[in-house]
């Protein structure tokens, strides 16, 4: 028996292309993958795999299911096996317990709470349209702020009569146990008798992301003096506070299909703007934002848009969440509504076209948001910019997939433009902050180790230019890769990427040797007529350039860089996106020349100081000024791209 919260972590990792990609060729239809069915045969593909619903259906031999059901089919394996197989994929360690009868008991409670939750779904809906109090009052004040009967119906909103126990009663009546009705939070117990917790409120379920429902939000009717606005389902066997968001259900679709998801703080922004047509939008509850929260919207996509009043608390706690979207790998923008407004009331002032540019068009970095509303804070008191800084480079420090590197490198720049520091010290304040991290990881596991008895590997000491710290190196780095990655590609009618690589950098050399071998043997390649690619040099017959690509190249295997990896398939590039590799390039190399030419400022200037000949500091000179004209032509070129 593997314990439930195994099973949900494996469920949770699991990729249903990625374990039905290991099986079937699959390749990307519209929103879904393709490919020929495993379990009969044909020669057209009608087997489908739904990446956002994680199922797979065939529509010639009509088998269906989620991804245990395919391994479980595939490899004929018992439900638990299937699962063990999918943690051995995804490196989840499984101890199988004997289920105890408390666990047991759990799994039961847990059951009884979505057909509780279920039963009470329905019962409100009544209320709310059935009944004369429900249509007088809470319809009523429903109509009043403009919500629609099909938003009604799609999101189940319901009412709870002020009667006091009705509720209660009635599921009395269908042998639900108290025990479970106060863990459901629905009743409350006086005196040994039940009485509806939400008596007189307008009730919204909470659905998870497949639908059922886990909990309520009840909201008052009208201005909330005496009782608090809503009254929330209290945690417990299916309501898990910190791992819920509002509305994912009804949004998991459009998210991935807009590739952006949009958070706003309540119940009711998210009802307004699906109104409005705009559906992928979920809620936080007000809260700060939780791993758990950003990882299940990683699933679908890597754009975070918060949504947040201007003077809410709300931003500051979503602030507090900030270096875990960094770390997690998520581009989080902000756009605050003007002040007094929140979602709701600015999409129904403005309608859904107005409401869309106003927040593509407002929306800018969160990370120079914080810096700015830190810096604003901070004043002119030293010991408090002191703090900024730190505070920004260790959030700089998060952002760690190679992928991100250039969103690093311009966080970077811009940032110690805003903060009116040299770029230098900030980039070692970074570095500090990433080999800080890096050691922490490195204790954990050792100490992981030896707790397990397993040999510690002999970790190679952290230098100043270990792998992870020296920008130069991860610099000269990204530009092979994107070389071999995108030098095929056109870059204008006359040239491709690697040709235009090859005139940017004709002046500029790599620091490692091994690197500038590779660089050269690309370009001998091509001018040879081959077109060297990702593969040719994965089975390099030099291992040092084959261990380069492997490092370079390959991802490991692992849940945090793994669902964006998978999941930048599962979207329809757009125009841009399909050109985007022109600005990555460009931009790379910008940055690229600009360090290179940094080091040729100062080497240049230890050697004038050094020079007695007046000819030839003129001449040293004069290189000192050709170095600023690039630089400066450099900056200019990259300003107008940068940071749109
Ligand atoms: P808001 O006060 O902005 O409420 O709180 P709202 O959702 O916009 O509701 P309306 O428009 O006034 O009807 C934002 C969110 O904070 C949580 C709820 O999740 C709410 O949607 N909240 C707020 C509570 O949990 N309890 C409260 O008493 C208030
Ligand atoms: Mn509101």
């Amino acid at each position: 028996m593997i314990p439930q919260e195994t099973i949900r972590q494996i469920i949770d990792a699991t990729d249903i292309i990625d374990v039905v990609g290991e099986f079937v060729n699959l390749k990307k239809r519209g929103v879904n993958y393709i490919g020929n069915c495993p379990f009969h045969n044909e020669k057209t593909p009608s087997f489908t795999v739904s990446p956002s619903k994680e199922i797979f259906k065939c529509f010639g031999c009509g088998k269906s299911g989620n991804a245990i059901g395919f391994v479980m089919e595939h490899e004929k394996y018992s439900y638990v096996e299937a699962l063990k197989w999918l943690a051995a994929r995804y490196r989840i360690p499984v101890e199988e317990k004997e289920v105890s009868d408390e666990v047991k008991q759990q799994q039961h409670i847990a059951e009884s709470l979505y057909v509780l939750n279920n039963f009470a779904q329905k019962f409100f809906s009544e209320n709310l349209l059935q009944t004369e109090e429900g249509r007088t009052v809470a319809l009523t004040y429903l109509e009043h702020r403009n919500f629609t009967a099909a938003i009604i119906q799609q999101f189940q909103i319901g009412y709870c009569n002020s009667s006091g126990n009705s509720f209660a009663k009635a599921a009395l009546k269908q042998q639900f146990s108290k025990e479970v009705l106060l863990k459901s939070g629905l009743v409350t117990e006086r005196n040994g008798e039940l009485f509806d917790n939400y008596r007189g409120r307008i009730i919204f379920p909470i659905h998870n992301l497949s639908g059922r429902i886990v909990g309520f939000g009840a909201r008052v009717i009208g201005k909330a003096d005496k009782a608090p606005k809503y009254i929330n389902t209290p945690e417990n066997e299916i309501y898990v506070k910190n791992k819920t968001l509002y509305g994912i259900y009804f949004a998991r679709t459009a998210i991935g299909k807009q590739n952006e998801c949009l958070l706003v703080e309540g119940y009711t922004d998210v009802t307004a703007l699906q109104q409005a047509g705009i559906e992928n939008v979920v809620a936080s509850g007000g809260t700060s934002l939780t791993e758990a929260q950003l990882k299940l919207i990683h699933k679908f996509t890597d754009n975070l848009t918060i949504l947040y009043d201007g003077d809410a608390a709300g931003v500051k706690a979503a602030l507090r969440g900030l270096d875990m979207a960094l770390e997690e790998g998520l581009n989080v923008k902000i756009a605050l509504i003007p002040e007094g407004e929140d979602p709701d009331g600015w999409v129904q002032k403005k309608g859904s076209a107005a409401f869309l540019r106003f927040v593509s068009e407002t929306k800018k970095d969160f990370i120079f948001f914080q810096l700015e509303a830190m810096l604003q804070d901070a004043g002119n008191d030293i010991a408090k910019k002191n703090e900024v800084v730190n505070a920004i480079a260790k959030s700089i420090s998060k952002i760690n997939r190679p992928e991100d590197f250039v969103k690093q490198q311009e966080f970077s720049r811009r940032s110690a433009q805003l903060l009116n520091i040299e770029e230098g010290a900030l980039l070692q304040l970074i570095a500090k902050y990433k080999r800080e991290e890096v050691a922490k990881i490195t204790q954990r596991e050792e100490k992981q180790q030896a707790a397990t008895g397993q040999r510690v590997p002999e970790s190679e000491p952290l230098s100043e230019t270990s792998e992870l710290t020296d920008f130069d190196d991860l610099q000269e780095k990204n530009v092979l890769k994107l070389l071999v990655e995108h030098g095929h590609k056109p870059w204008d009618e006359n040239a491709t990427v690697a040709m235009y690589m090859h005139e940017a950098l004709e002046s500029f050399n790599f620091n490692n040797a091994l690197y500038e071998k590779v660089f050269d043997e690309y370009f001998i390649l091509t001018a040879a007529g081959e077109e060297p690619d990702e593969k040719y040099f994965l089975h390099h017959a030099d291992e040092a350039v084959k261990q380069l690509f492997t490092n370079l190249l390959m991802q490991p295997h692992e849940l945090s860089s793994r669902w964006d990896e998978k999941l930048k398939n599962f979207k329809e590039p757009t125009p841009e996106e399909k050109t985007a590799y022109k600005t990555d390039v460009f931009k790379s190399l910008c940055f690229f020349r600009l360090k290179k030419i940094k080091t040729m400022f100062d080497e240049n200037q230890k050697a004038l100081e050094q020079e007695k000949d007046f000819e030839e500091q003129l001449k040293l000179i004069a290189i000192h000024n050709k170095l600023k004209e690039v630089e400066v032509s450099l900056t200019r070129e990259l300003g107008t791209v940068i940071l749109k």
